[in-house]
């Protein structure tokens, strides 16, 4: 056996070269953007950690990193609520903040989550995601950097993961009889 999870993935979906490629354009744009202006991205755990960090090691302007756990109260869909159980230790009044997400699937936490950031009064507010799920859309969201496009497979590595394992995988895998 080479590890413990090659009989669990069924395929690979991205490798390493792939992610790489992914990481560099996003990082490029982003770059490009906000030159001179020190933008804070909030990373939002768990599955992003991996991409914030091959992210901000990819970009060639500053910037500061917080993080944050959030979770959405099931069945209030209306209400737009999130709980937050790990906030921001940055006042974020006048920033430019960018979030970052591993994937952005129905896109109800980002929606939530955006909208109770701009309460705060930053100077501007972006979505960078390394993945986009349209398919699985519910919420009126998009994200503003968008690394590549999946269907509706359910995928690991590289930070997502399913039932909290996976997220060591260095590609992205489809999950086998996924
Ligand atoms: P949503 O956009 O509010 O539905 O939530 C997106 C979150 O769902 C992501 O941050 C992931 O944690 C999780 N997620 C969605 N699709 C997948 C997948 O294919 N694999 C692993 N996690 C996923
Ligand atoms: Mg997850």
């Amino acid at each position: 056996m080479i590890n413990e999870w090659e009989n669990d993935i069924g395929g690979v979906l991205f490798s390493e070269d792939d992610i790489k490629a992914m990481v560099d354009k996003v990082a490029g744009q982003i770059s490009k953007d906000y030159a001179g202006r020190n933008p804070l991205l909030v990373v939002v755990l768990k599955g992003s950690m991996i991409f914030a960090a091959d992210l901000m090691r990819a970009m060639t302007i500053n910037s500061e990193v917080d993080f944050m756990i959030v979770s959405s109260y099931s069945g209030t869909e209306s209400t737009g609520v999130i709980k937050i159980i790990q906030d921001l230790r940055t006042d974020i009044k006048g920033r430019d903040v960018i979030i970052i997400e591993d994937i952005l699937d129905s896109g109800k936490t980002l929606y939530r989550l955006k909208n109770m950031l701009e309460t705060r009064d930053p100077s501007s507010i972006k979505i960078c995601t390394l993945l986009d799920k349209p398919s699985g859309r519910k919420a009126d969201i998009s994200a503003d950097y968008v690394g590549g496009l999946v269907g509706d497979e359910f995928i690991v590595g590289y930070g997502l993961d399913y039932d909290q394992k996976y997220r060591n995988i260095p590609y992205i895998g489809v999950m086998r009889n996924s």
